[in-house]
């Protein structure tokens, strides 16, 4: 809940409800509306996956339901600075905004300047990659004694890392893409001797990234400087990893185990050689999203299984999206999992679900919910 003080605490209310209480004439909705679970929807962020942060956010922000949850919502700058915005349009606007800092063990935040306290009952991130997906919110959150939403620390250090991710799903004999690591500064490997372990093309990723910033496809040994290159900037750890012909399937997860829910299963038909950045977003992709997924239902079944049985060993919690490479002779691989999905107009994570039958706004209702019920 966010507590004002006398001096502001009407202009602090006008602010922030986006529901105007005037309005409201039942005793009973406005009893409601006071004790609504105050959600501070946290976006922006350090990572280079800033922008579509935004685009995932400004969806959470419209679909949220007001009258269930008030909602604060606080850009992370790009330098790390959390602020309490007036309001979240189309265009981030520090106009009025105040920098908020955490009272670790208080479960709040100390506004500057004003000192106002602000005690949400739950964060939500709609954060990707450094910061926002890899665990270091997650732990500010534990360190306040505030719920979140998603995973917690340790689980969303561990998908986020895709090395981390492999080994831990290849121990518990769920196959995974062959690989190699490749550290800044080491030697570029040999192409020949790279082509006989595991042959051209390659992929070559940062270890800890997201939305394909930092992939290349590699179809040549004289590629591989370059993507490994491209790749380090965004990551002190590379992957080398063998480039499969395949469908790409994705799951969404929902819950806290054991009774975590599975999607129905999706696939992404990607605008060119692979689902880029560019593939993903840019305004005049022609990538797809089908579904559910065409695809027989026993093979169906199987993936979900697999899901399940992923998300459990990883530690997950809330939610997070597991992706698939199904190649054309069966053989299925497990690619990444997402622990805080897009949730942007084309983002797969909320479109399963409504193929499930739960609205975008159900959906974000559900994993508040979920947060607020682990804290208890
Ligand atoms: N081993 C691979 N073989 C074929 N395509 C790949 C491989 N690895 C990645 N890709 C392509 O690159 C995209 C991004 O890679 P991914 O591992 O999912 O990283 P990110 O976390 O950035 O989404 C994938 O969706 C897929 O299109
Ligand atoms: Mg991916």
């Amino acid at each position: 809940m966010l507590v004002t003080s006398q001096r502001d605490s009407g202009k602090r209310k006008g602010l922030h409800s986006r529901m105007p209480l005037s309005r409201v004439k039942n005793k009973l909705y406005t009893k409601a509306i006071m004790n609504r679970p105050s959600v501070l929807l946290v976006f922006g962020g350090e990572s280079s996956e800033h922008d579509i942060s935004l685009s995932s956010a400004r969806n959470v922000y419209a679909a949220i339901d007001d009258k269930l949850f008030h909602v604060d919502p606080v850009y992370i700058d790009r330098h790390g600075k959390w602020w309490l915005l007036k309001s979240f349009g189309q265009e981030v606007s520090l106009e009025g905004a105040v920098q908020l800092v955490p009272a670790l063990g208080a479960a709040s935040f100390l506004t500057l300047p004003y000192n106002r306290i602000i005690r949400p009952d739950v964060i939500l991130p709609i954060l990707h990659g450094k910061n926002g997906e890899d665990g270091a919110i997650q732990g500010l959150a534990r360190l306040l004694h505030i719920p979140i939403v998603g995973c917690d620390m340790e689980a969303s250090s561990l998908c986020m890392d895709k090395v981390a991710t492999k080994v831990i799903l290849a121990h518990h004999g769920i196959d995974v893409v062959p690989y190699e690591t490749h550290r800044d500064g080491q030697p570029t490997p040999d192409g020949d001797a790279l082509a006989e372990r595991l042959g051209f093309p390659l992929f070559v990723k940062p270890a800890r990234s997201g939305s394909s910033i930092g992939v290349s496809r590699v179809a040549h040994a004289e590629q591989l400087t370059d993507a490994l290159a491209a790749a380090h900037e965004h990551d002190s750890v590379a992957l080398i990893e063998k480039g499969v012909t395949a469908r790409e399937l994705e799951v969404a997860v929902l819950g806290n185990p054991p009774r975590h829910e599975i999607s129905k299963v999706g696939e992404i038909h990607p605008d060119g050689d692979f689902y880029s950045y560019d593939a993903k977003y840019a305004a005049a992709s022609m990538s797809g999203v089908i579904v559910p997924a065409v695809i027989e239902a026993s093979q169906a079944e199987h993936i979900r299984k697999i899901a399940s049985r992923v998300y459990e060993l990883l530690g997950c919690e809330g939610m997070a999206r597991v992706d698939f490479f199904l190649t054309g002779a069966g053989k299925l691989y497990v690619n990444e999992v997402n622990t805080i999905p897009g949730f942007t107009n084309i983002s797969m994570y909320p479109k399963l679900w409504q193929a499930s039958g739960v609205s975008y706004t159900k959906l974000i209702e559900r994993l508040i919910r979920l947060a607020l019920k682990k804290n208890r």
